[in-house]
């Protein structure tokens, strides 16, 4: 039976900021919610994250998660005594505590099953994730003893030739919990930082005779900590990398692949070609052979098959089926709903809005609350009056209706099947099917009335 406990308390003094680092986001998500993903798959009875620089706001924003148990560690004194705090919750259970650290994200399920999995085969006391690493600034070296762990040693406390060590102590740890807080109470604070830090546990228990090992990770860019922001870009782009090929290997193309960003849940279908700089963002499912221009951000919305958005288009919280285009310049808000074919032009904004098969709106309109069926025609310049400044009312278009140009619809009200509505007009009443509706300034025209001014300008010069 496993245990997780996760080390988040820490202030990221680093990082220099006011958001504790955990949350700092990596390729779109906060750098935790990586790790709560790779140690879900442990399937651990319990997991603990240790709070305490900003703990409220870790804890608030780890709200999804009520599984989760929280300790608090005030003041912040090390790693191990960030452990030590979940003793009232794990001392005197038996089996294998997990020890992650909050800012390290790119650990895999995979080695994270290996870890608990070799730990248990050799019994041992403690087993620690390592890695070989080209620059190992600031990582703890793994001093070995043979095939055994003799210390590890902080980069800061390290002599000149244990900083040439290149085996690097990754922060990840599975403990053997019987001897582990008795163990934990021995780590003095007698470095650099006068910190009680737990990699100083392997120390104690070689001294004590007990079983340390060390397995190194195949990929050492899983090992990799945030402790600062350039870090965090870096992160980042090596996550959004990886994103983009998955995608073209799944047979999209994407014409600048440095410029697309995806966040983790985003699929595409194949033959789509997205343009350069392009977010694809949230729970955002495209379709196969879409075209998405450039400066385009789409967020947790549904684009069906054959769908094409011209460039610079905000879409959020949208559906949009089959072939339907959208923009350039269009705002599709939360609840619009594009029908097969359906296109939506430059400057047009929908909200709450069902917009049905075949119908258009190219430009220029504001359609909120709106039902449109299809085949309808939106004229430039059409508003939906849906706000009457304290609630919100409804305006349904029906089947094959004409909207001329420049009108204005107050809702509630109700335009029917196959009705026009002439250009330039205020329509406050329902419209019936196969009615015009017409509501604006009849006009007069005036014969003769240009020459006529211009006449009276002279005799008024001369006298
Ligand atoms: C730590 C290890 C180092 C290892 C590196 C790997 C120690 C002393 N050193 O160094 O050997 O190579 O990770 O990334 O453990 N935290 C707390 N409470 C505290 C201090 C830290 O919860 O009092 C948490 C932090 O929020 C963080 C994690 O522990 O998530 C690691 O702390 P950090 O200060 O980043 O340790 P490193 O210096 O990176
Ligand atoms: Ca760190």
């Amino acid at each position: 039976m496993c245990h997780v406990l996760i080390l988040a308390a820490g202030k990221g003094t680093r990082m220099k900021s006011a958001l504790p680092k955990v949350l700092h986001r990596v390729a779109g998500a906060p750098m935790i919610d990586y790790v709560l993903a790779a140690s879900a798959s442990l399937g651990a009875a319990t997991t603990t994250v240790v709070v305490g620089h900003q703990a409220d706001a870790l804890r608030a924003a780890l709200g999804a998660h009520p599984d989760l148990r929280f300790v608090l560690q005030e003041p912040q004194l090390g790693t191990a005594h960030a452990v030590r705090q979940a003793a009232p919750l794990l001392a005197g259970l038996g089996g294998t505590l997990v020890v992650l650290s909050g800012d390290v994200p790119l650990l895999s399920p995979d080695t994270l099953r290996t870890l608990v999995a070799r730990h248990e085969e050799a019994r041992a006391a403690a087993t620690l994730l390592t890695a070989v690493v080209d620059d190992p600034t600031g990582y703890g070296r793994v001093l070995r003893d043979g095939a055994e762990v003799a210390a590890i040693v902080e980069h800061r406390d390290a002599s000149p030739a244990e900083r040439a060590v290149r085996e690097i102590n990754a922060g990840i740890y599975a403990f053997d919990l019987g001897p582990l807080f008795p163990a934990l109470d021995e780590i003095a604070s007698d470095n650099s930082q006068q910190e009680y830090y737990l990699p100083d546990l392997v120390g104690i228990y070689r001294r004590a005779g007990r079983r340390v090992i060390a397995i190194p990770v195949e990929r050492a860019e899983e090992t990799l900590g945030i402790n600062t922001r350039a870090e965090l870009a870096a992160m980042s782009a090596r996550v959004w990398q990886q994103r983009r090929e998955a995608l073209m290997a799944s047979g999209v193309t994407l014409e600048d692949p440095a410029t697309t960003y995806l966040d983790a849940g985003v699929s595409v279908g194949p033959d789509s070609v997205i343009h350069p700089g392009v977010h694809l963002l949230g729970r955002t499912r495209i379709g196969a052979r879409a075209v998405i221009h450039g400066g385009v951000r789409i967020v947790d919305s549904e684009l069906s098959d054959d769908v094409k958005v011209l460039d610079h288009c905000v879409i959020v919280g949208a559906r949009v089926a089959d072939g339907a285009s959208v923009g350039p310049f269009a705002h599709l808000r939360p609840g619009s709903d594009l029908g097969a074919g359906s296109r939506v032009g430059n400057f047009v904004e929908l909200k709450k809005t069902h917009l049905g098969a075949g119908s258009k709106a190219s430009h220029l309109a504001y359609l909120g609350d709106a039902t449109i069926g299809e085949q309808v025609n939106i004229g430039a310049g059409t508003i939906t009056c849906n706000y009457d400044g304290e609630r919100k009312h409804p305006t349904i278009i029906e089947d094959g209706v004409f909207i001329g140009s420049d009108s204005q619809l107050v809702a509630p009200v109700r335009i029917g099947r196959g009705a026009y509505v002439a250009a330039g007009s205020s329509i406050t009443k329902d419209v019936p099917e196969g009615a015009l509706g017409i509501a604006r300034g009849r006009q007069e025209n005036k014969e003769g009335w240009a020459r006529l001014k211009k006449l009276k300008q002279m005799t008024e010069k001369k006298s």
